[in-house]
């Protein structure tokens, strides 16, 4: 088997990657083109970044698995029984049960509830002051997916878990944890003070407080009840047994990280190109005005430029650069190369978006490309695909519009340094602005005509 050509997986490889993710994917993309291997000790890494090889990632579902196998090195973050560790029958059946609380009416039914949330965090700042975007963002987005997940946003229930999904969100992204995931030997409950001591104690304060709502939703049912825990509860395995509170609690940790980050990462860069171009807030602000004085959540999601500015985010720096790796199961011909049993793939997100045949000077920040052109889902693909395409896609997108819609009727924002050119930087999967994006809350626009309509009445 002849592997495609590429670099070999060495020290001096990571740290230029470390310092400039992106860049160092565009030096391999032009030094080795559309498909290259990097060898990871005897382990064939292969990356693809041309539509043809996506589509065949994405839809030979015989030939190349989604191994949960892989994603294992996550295990002690997201849990052994997440969906990311799940692969064939129980990770699609897993899948299906999470689908309809995260699509459709059941997400729409969110709307009024984002928007204000966007807007009570935006009303705690101070007027003239500067804040960072990223973790205000996330907190928008952590009440959102409180909400979309457990159904909570009030209470005494609610509170506890809000607080303790903030310790633990913010700790598994700390520099402590990611050094304790990476050498095992670290793996010392040593008590409070020591970092795996710490992350174990909030685990288990995670679990006790998702058993006990369990139990209480098992033992009182409702069926108004809309939410993602509700469904799981009174589900059925695939073998038509309920399923295990065990495996329940595990499918939580991949939705928390997926959902509050990847979003929070997507905004926040809108944040940032929205007001580094000030001809893309002008246009945003005249379309969401079209929409008269009490516009509802629908037709704002619906606003084609809107739409657009979402994409071209979600083009030009993807929240995950790379799909979640694949396994080769048996022997396919990717793009002319024999890939052989063992050989795992990703595709490159990032790549792919960064092709000139597909978007023309594609380093410019142009939300016309999706207003004039329709792309296949091998050619742009911020969700991924194929049997992990992400799950929480429709909650995110109606998610970002909504926030965005929020902020930019009802504040202006300003860069604090309006030349500093913000560069993404790995945070777990995810690759948000590496400074946390410091901003200016210069007023609050008036609270009349559509602009009060838009925040006052959803
Ligand atoms: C703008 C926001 C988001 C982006 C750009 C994003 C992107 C992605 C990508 C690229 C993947 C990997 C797909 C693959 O390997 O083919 C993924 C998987 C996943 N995402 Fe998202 N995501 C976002 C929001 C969310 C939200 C809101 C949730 C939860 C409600 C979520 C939960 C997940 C989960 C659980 C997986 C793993 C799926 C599996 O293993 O089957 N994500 N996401």
């Amino acid at each position: 088997m002849t592997l495609p050509d590429g670099p070999k997986a060495s020290p001096q490889l990571l740290s230029q990657f470390k310092s400039d993710p992106l860049g160092s994917m565009d030096a391999m993309g032009e030094r080795y083109g559309d498909i290259f291997t990097i060898m990871a000790g005897s382990t064939p890494l292969v990356i693809v970044s041309n539509p043809q090889g996506i589509k065949q990632i994405f839809t030979s579902a015989k030939e190349i698995i989604a191994s949960g196998q892989l994603n294992h090195g996550a295990a002690p973050l997201v849990g052994f029984n997440g969906l990311l560790m799940l692969d064939g029958l129980r990770h699609k059946h897993r899948r299906q049960l999470l689908m309809p609380p995260l699509h459709g009416t059941r997400v729409l039914a969110y709307g009024l509830r984002i928007c204000q949330v966007a807007d009570k965090v935006m009303n705690d700042l101070a007027i003239g002051k500067s804040f960072y975007a990223y973790p205000t963002v996330q907190k928008i987005t952590l009440e959102v997916i409180l909400q979309a997940l457990f159904g909570l946003h009030e209470g005494e229930r609610y509170e506890q878990f809000r607080q303790l999904l903030t310790n633990l969100l913010s700790f598994a992204r700390s520099r402590w944890l990611g050094l304790t995931l990476s050498y095992p030997f670290l793996r010392q409950d040593l008590g409070g003070w020591s970092p795996w001591g710490y992350w174990q104690n909030l685990q288990r304060q995670f679990d006790k407080l998702l058993y006990t709502e369990i139990e209480e939703r098992r033992s009182q049912a409702d069926p108004s009840r809309t939410d993602v825990l509700s469904e799981l509860v009174f589900a059925r395995d695939e073998t038509g047994q309920p399923i295990t509170n065990q495996d329940i609690r595990d499918l939580f940790p991949s939705l928390l990280f997926g959902g509050q980050d990847a979003s929070a990462t997507a905004i926040t860069w809108s944040l940032y190109w929205i007001h580094r171009l000030p001809n893309v807030r002008e246009r945003l602000l005249e379309e969401l005005n079209t929409l008269g004085e009490s516009p509802d959540p629908m037709s704002i999601v619906a606003l084609p430029y809107l739409s657009a500015v979402c994409n071209e985010v979600l083009r030009i720096y993807p929240t995950q650069v790379v799909t979640f790796p694949r396994l080769v199961e048996s022997p396919i011909e990717v793009m002319g190369y024999e890939l052989s049993p063992g050989t795992v793939v990703r595709g490159s997100i990032y790549l792919t978006h960064q092709r000139e045949d597909l978007y023309p000077q594609p380093k410019q920040f142009q939300p016309e490309r999706f207003l004039e052109r329709q792309y296949s889902p091998y050619e742009f693909l911020p969700f991924g695909g194929g049997a992990r395409r992400c799950p929480g896609e429709a909650l995110a997108l109606f998610e970002m519009k909504l926030i965005l819609g929020t902020i930019l009727s009802r504040y202006q924002l300003t860069l604090a340094d309006e030349k500093r050119v913000e560069k993404p930087k790995a945070r777990g999967v995810n690759f948000p602005p590496a400074s946390g994006l410091e901003m200016l809350l210069l007023g609050q626009l008036p609270r009349q005509g559509r602009s009060q309509q838009l925040v006052g009445t959803l």
